[in-house]
C-alpha cells in the first residue's frame, strides 16, 4: 500500500518553509564572503523541516543534487531561503529551495542558488515510512511535480549504476 488511507494529503503550501539568517562575521571565508558550507547547512536544515512538516515525522537526507555558486553573498547580507516539496514518493520528497541574498540598506535582492533535496521520512525503527500525497493545486506545482519526478527516476538511475572505490593511497576498502 503506498499511502495509507488514513494519511490525509496535504498541499505545497502546508509545509512551506521560509528561513531568514544575517550573514556575520563568523561565517566568512578567510576571502570574507560567506563559507558556501555555510549557505550548503541552511539549505538542508530549510529543506528538512519542509519535509518534517509534511510527513510530520524525522526525516534524513537521501540526496543533495549539484549546487552552483554563481556570486557571492556578503556579510551583512540577509540570506532568505524558501522550502517547498516539489514531488512526494511513497517514503521520500524532494524538496526546492530558493535562495535569495538581500541587501538590509538597499533593499536590492539577487537569486543566488536553486538547490534540489530529497529526504525520507523514518518510521519509531528509523525504517522508511510513508508519508502524505502532495495536493497539487496550480498548473505551477503539477510542472514543479512532473520535473521533480524527472530528476528522481534519474538520481535511482545512476544510484543503480554507483561504484564506490576507495581514494588512491587510502587503507582497507
Ligand atoms: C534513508 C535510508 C534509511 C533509506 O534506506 P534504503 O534502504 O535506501 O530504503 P529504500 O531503498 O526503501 O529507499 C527509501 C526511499 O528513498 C529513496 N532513495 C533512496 N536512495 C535515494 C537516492 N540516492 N536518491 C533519491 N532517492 C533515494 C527511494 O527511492 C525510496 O523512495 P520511495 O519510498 O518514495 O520510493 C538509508 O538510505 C539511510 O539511512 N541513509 C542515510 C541517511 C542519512 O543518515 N543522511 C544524513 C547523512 S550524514
Amino acid at each position: 500500500m503506498t499511502h495509507p488511507e488514513h494519511v490525509p494529503a496535504k498541499r505545497v503550501s502546508d509545509s512551506r518553509v521560509t528561513l531568514s539568517q544575517l550573514m556575520q562575521p563568523h561565517h566568512a571565508s578567510y576571502l570574507g564572503f560567506v563559507h558556501g558550507g555555510e549557505i550548503m547547512r541552511l539549505i538542508d536544515e530549510v529543506g528538512a523541516l519542509a519535509c518534517m512538516r509534511h510527513a510530520r515525522r524525522p526525516v534524513v537526507t537521501v540526496a543533495v543534487d549539484q549546487i552552483f555558486f554563481n556570486e557571492p553573498i556578503r556579510i551583512g547580507d540577509l540570506v532568505i531561503l524558501t522550502a517547498e516539496v516539489s514531488y512526494v514518493g511513497r517514503t521520500s520528497m524532494e524538496v526546492e529551495v530558493q535562495v535569495v541574498a538581500e541587501n538590509p540598506l538597499t533593499g536590492e535582492r539577487r537569486h543566488t542558488n536553486t538547490a534540489y533535496l530529497v529526504y525520507v521520512a523514518l518510521d519509531e525503527h528509523g525504517r522508511p515510512t510513508p508519508v502524505p500525497r502532495l495536493v497539487l493545486e496550480t498548473e505551477d506545482q503539477r510542472r514543479r511535480f512532473r520535473e521533480a519526478e524527472e530528476r528522481q527516476r534519474l538520481r535511482l538511475q545512476r544510484r543503480g549504476q554507483r561504484r564506490v572505490t576507495p581514494l588512491e593511497g587510502e587503507e582497507g576498502g
